[in-house]
């Protein structure tokens, strides 16, 4: 049942952050602390669904996280074509579809057939998209953005034409988040305050939330103290506050 407060956001996206420092103050090796996240991300996917979100994109995979010595990215890839089949048949009673974003076409062949697996055998649910984002970067998305436009407006009998009705609103359907909702509130735990090239886009205008919670240990309550905090906020996308509340 949705929470009785006044703005839930529609889209939540969320940047994991602080698994390895989680890990090291309790000794553990990185991946554990990998395994921790991975367990909360399936718990927070609830939280939202019960709290009425109907998007959350959670940035599992950067195009950067490439750079991690080679041992922890193929832990990170056999924890997601383990993980991810395990999930399914819960993502299938509780409504949970899954999507992704990001340059998908480069992970490993094994993680790629889960990820199409699952993605086929949720594709009916309703309740609630959950976009994992993997090999996923912002200005990589700009970038392919930008090629699909040009490659639109080469075919154009007038280029400049076409090139020229580009404008900030339409230029989103060239994006790969394109069949997406905004993002209305990004996340981001471990207590940096960056956005780290997660949805370079649509964060001009998304609320930003930031925890000093390592992300393994965010709890419940720290997420409902986000939908919170995003509630309290007066989305004003450029307007004075008095256009804003004459609007409403
Ligand atoms: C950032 O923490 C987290 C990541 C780079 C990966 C997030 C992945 C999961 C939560 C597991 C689910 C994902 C897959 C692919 C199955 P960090 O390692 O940068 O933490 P640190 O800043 O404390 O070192």
């Amino acid at each position: 049942m949705a929470r009785d407060i006044p703005h839930i956001p529609g889209h939540v996206a969320v940047i994991m952050d602080g698994n390895g420092r989680w890990a090291r103050s309790r000794g553990f090796p990185r991946l554990e602390g990998h395994r921790r996240g991975a367990a909360r991300a399936r718990e927070v996917v609830e939280w939202a669904a019960d709290a009425g979100v109907r998007c959350i994109s959670l940035f599992a995979f950067s195009t950067e996280n490439w750079a991690r010595p080679p041992r922890e990215v193929r832990g990170l890839m056999s924890l997601l074509a383990t993980m991810l089949p395990r999930e399914v048949p819960a993502m299938n009673e509780n409504g949970v579809r899954l999507r992704v974003l990001g340059a998908v076409e480069a992970l490993p062949e094994r993680a790629r057939r889960v990820l199409d697996e699952a993605l086929e055998a949720t594709r009916g649910n309703e309740r609630i998209d959950l976009v994992l984002c993997l090999n996923y970067g912002g200005r990589q998305e700009i970038l392919a953005g930008v090629r699909n436009a040009c490659r639109e407006a080469m075919r154009a009998d007038d280029p400049d034409a076409v090139l020229a009705a580009l404008d900030a609103v339409n230029f989103r359907q060239w994006l790969w988040c394109a069949d997406l909702p905004e993002v209305d509130l990004l996340i981001r735990t471990g207590g940096e305050r960056r956005i780290s090239n997660f949805y370079l886009w649509d964060a001009a205008y998304a609320e930003l939330f930031f925890s000093d919670r390592y992300w393994p240990d965010f709890s419940r309550e720290d997420f409902l103290a986000a939908l919170d905090d995003y509630a309290r906020r007066e989305r004003r996308f450029g307007r004075t506050s008095e256009q804003v509340r004459k609007a409403r």
